[in-house]
C-alpha cells in the first residue's frame, strides 16, 4: 500500500496535514483530565525522548499520539481511551493548545532545541517519512523553516511562545542540549515535576534505557516497526544521530550566517537562549 505525501491545511495561521485541520474543532474541545501529562514540542525537539523518560519511569509502553496519520486509528481516539493518567504529546504551539488543559491545571513538559539541530531533524525526517510534506533541497528547506512554511509553523515563535507562558502555568521547560550534557540531572527535574520518587538504582536505569544508543535499538521506541511505506529508515534512521552540532555538517559557511543573522532578529528581545553545541 502506497501512502501519499499529505496536503496541508493551515489552522489559525499554523500549517496543519490535512487529517488534523479536518478535525480541528473536535481537538480544540478535547477534554483534558487534572491528571493528564502532556509533553509539548516542537517537532525533532526530543519528544521521543522525553516520553520514553515518562514511560520507563511507569513502566508504560506505548506512545501515544495525536498525529497518527489514517488508516491507523486516530490518535485522538486512542487519547480518549487511554487509561488515567495519561501522557499526552503535541507539537501545538501554546496558543494552539486546547483550553481545557490549562482549565485543568495540567502539568506540561516542554522540551527545546536548537534551531539549526531541529531544521537540520526536520529535514531528514521529512525525506523519510512519507506522512510529512516534501522537504524539497537543503537549500529550499532552509528558506521553509526560516518562514515557519512547515508543519507546526515557525520555531521562533513556538520556542518563544511556550517560554512566555512557563511561569504562569504548570509548565517544565527543558532544554535538549542540557540533557545531553548531563542526562542524570535533568532527568531528577523530571521526576522531581512529576512528584515521583525512585532509589539511585532506579535513576541510573532509567538514564541507561533512556539513552541514544539502547533507544536506537529499541524496536518500542525507534519506530522500524513502521512499514516503509510510512517511515523509510534506508533514507535516513529515525533515530539518526543524537547530539547537539549536527548542524555543522550540512550548513555552509555562508547558510550558517546568514541563518544567524535572521535568527537574530526573530528572536530579539527574548530572554530566551540556546546553544547549539556542548
Ligand atoms: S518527532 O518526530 O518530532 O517526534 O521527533 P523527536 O522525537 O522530537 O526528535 C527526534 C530527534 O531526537 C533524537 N533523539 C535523541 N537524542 C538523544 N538521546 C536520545 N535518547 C534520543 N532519542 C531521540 C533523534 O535522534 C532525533 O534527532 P537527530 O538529530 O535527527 O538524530
Amino acid at each position: 500500500e502506497k501512502y501519499l505525501r499529505p496536503e496541508t491545511k493551515e489552522v489559525n495561521g499554523i500549517p496543519m496535514t490535512k487529517v488534523i485541520s479536518d478535525i480541528w474543532d473536535q481537538i480544540w474541545s478535547f477534554q483534558a483530565k487534572p491528571d493528564d501529562l502532556v509533553i509539548a514540542t516542537y517537532p525533532k525537539a526530543g519528544t521521543t525522548w522525553t516520553q520514553e523518560i515518562r514511560n520507563i519511569t511507569y513502566k508504560q509502553h506505548p506512545f501515544i499520539e495525536w498525529e497518527m496519520p489514517p488508516p491507523l486509528k486516530s490518535g485522538l481516539d486512542l487519547a480518549k481511551e487511554m487509561p488515567s493518567p495519561r501522557t499526552l504529546k503535541t507539537h501545538l504551539p501554546v496558543q494552539l493548545l486546547p483550553p481545557s488543559f490549562w482549565k485543568e491545571n495540567c502539568k506540561i513538559i516542554y522540551m527545546a532545541r536548537n534551531a539549526k539541530d531541529v531544521l537540520v531533524s526536520y529535514y531528514h525526517f521529512s525525506r523519510m517519512t512519507k506522512t510529512m510534506p516534501e522537504p524539497g533541497t537543503w537549500e529550499e528547506y532552509i528558506e521553509s523553516f526560516k518562514t515557519g512554511k512547515v508543519l507546526w509553523g515557525s520555531w521562533y515563535d513556538h520556542v518563544k511562545g511556550w517560554w512566555d507562558q512557563k511561569d504562569q502555568h504548570r509548565i517544565l521547560y527543558l532544554f535538549y542540549e542540557d540533557m545531553k550534557e548531563d542526562p542524570k540531572r535533568e532527568i531528577r527535574k523530571i521526576l522531581k515535576f512529576l512528584e515521583k520518587e525512585v532509589t539511585e538504582e532506579v535513576l541510573d536505569k532509567i538514564v541507561y534505557h533512556t539513552s541514544f544508543q539502547v533507544m536506537k535499538h529499541n524496536p518500542m521506541a525507534n519506530y522500524t516497526t513502521l512499514p516503509s511505506s510510512i517511515m523509510d529508515h534506508s533514507i535516513s534512521p529515525f533515530m539518526r544521530k543524537g547530539i547537539p552540532g549536527d548542524w555543522k555538517n550540512h550548513f555552509t559557511v555562508a547558510q550558517s550566517e546568514a541563518f544567524d543573522k535572521d535568527y537574530r532578529e526573530k528572536m530579539a528581545g527574548s530572554t530566551l537562549t540556546f546553544r547549539t553545541e556542548i
